[in-house]
């Protein structure tokens, strides 16, 4: 048989899992320098080890041609890069995918939602810990809250279909503005998700381990206040969804620590580098800016490399805030 008709249209690893969700990370850069992210002082990737924007538009191609449905552009900021539009527009094109979007810290939006929703963009989901401008500062180091609910303002009016804004829930940080957050959503008809702290990466802030709040800890507390309609709704991501009664809103709880979703994993992610990376928490991964590299324009090669590398993704994550990290890697390289 020849390698053509060889080729599988699906991407399913040893656990039977399949891969219909790719999360790009096109720079490791980013304007904020978020507490649980990143350390004060960090070092970026030079330019060349960096995939150019032609590479990544080929790798979206390649994984849609294996079955990929679903594309989230991540970073860093992703807005930060130079003529990111650009590959939004050539994802926007590509056959068979159901969904592209992306997450980002807003800053950039004000400029950008516009140019985004034409390119084919529907969803979008924005950080956001607090409303409070000084605390806002404190928790990005640098980021200036204003133009961020600015940045909100214009996806709001570039029409998109859900925003969904993105709380990394922390005690004795925002904890005490988790209901406030609910009802920022709530009178503009957006989603929130409420995420438990990762250890992804050294950070010189806090002990990860001491401002941990758990999702069920946040639900409680929303509970107090809102009432919460659990679903069985999904957007393809490890969201728990709740609904708020009479609106529109959604609130979900990513829970890696308390509440493991890696049975029904269904994405890899691929970092600024080209590593394509099988789990966030584990170190499996392989080099697709190498085969881009050694063999330009091959696309059945690069195909293969991707096919062949499910058979290393592991199982699960092993995640535990009170060792070591065991994961060097910011989630600014990768994109979460
Ligand atoms: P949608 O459900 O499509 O809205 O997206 P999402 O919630 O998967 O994506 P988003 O980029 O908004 O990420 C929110 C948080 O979920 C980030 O902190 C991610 O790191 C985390 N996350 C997404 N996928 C995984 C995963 O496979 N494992 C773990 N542990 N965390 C994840
Ligand atoms: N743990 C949990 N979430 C994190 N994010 C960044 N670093 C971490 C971490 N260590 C969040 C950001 C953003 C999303 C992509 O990941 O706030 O919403
Ligand atoms: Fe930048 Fe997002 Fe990391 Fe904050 S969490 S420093 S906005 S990449």
């Amino acid at each position: 048989m020849s390698e053509a008709t060889e080729m599988p249209t699906k991407l399913v690893d040893r656990f039977g899992r399949h891969v219909t969700y790719v999360r790009m990370s096109v720079t490791d850069r980013c304007d904020f320098r978020c507490v649980y992210c990143m350390s004060e002082d960090m070092t970026f990737l030079p330019r060349a080890q960096v995939l150019t924007l032609e590479e990544m538009a080929t790798l979206g191609k390649a994984f849609t041609e294996l079955g990929v449905r679903k594309l989230r552009i991540t970073g860093g900021e992703p807005l930060v890069r130079n003529n990111v539009i650009w590959l939004f527009q050539q994802l926007g094109r590509l056959p068979g995918l159901e969904e592209l979007t992306l997450t980002t810290n807003g800053s950039q939006l004000e400029r950008l939602a516009g140019p985004l929703r034409d390119a084919g963009v529907r969803r979008i989901n924005i950080s956001l810990d607090s409303l409070d401008a000084e605390r806002f500062r404190r928790i990005t180091r640098v980021g200036d809250l204003d133009k961020v609910l600015r940045g909100i303002e214009a996806a709001r009016a570039a029409g998109f279909e859900r925003i969904k804004i993105n709380t990394v829930a922390m005690r004795n940080r925002n904890d005490d503005e988790i209901l406030d957050l609910v009802r920022f959503v709530l009178d503009r008809g957006m989603d929130i998700s409420f995420i438990e702290e990762m250890p992804l990466g050294v950070i010189d802030d806090h002990d990860r381990a001491e401002v941990y709040m758990s999702s069920d800890a946040v639900r409680e507390l929303i509970a107090t206040r809102f009432e919460l309609v659990s679903t069985a709704e999904t957007t393809g991501g490890p969201s728990k969804y709740f609904r708020i009664p009479d609106s529109g809103t959604r609130v979900g709880f990513i829970s890696p620590h308390s509440h493991n979703f890696c049975d029904t994993c269904n994405r890899v992610r691929v970092t600024t580098e080209g590593q394509l990376l099988l789990c966030l928490g584990q170190e499996h991964s392989m080099s697709l800016k190498q085969v881009l590299r050694s063999h330009p324009g091959d696309m059945d090669r690069l195909k293969q490399a991707i096919v062949k590398a499910m058979d290393i993704k592991p199982k699960g994550h092993e995640f535990n805030l009170e060792a070591k990290p065991v994961i060097f890697r910011h989630m600014s390289v990768t994109g979460g």
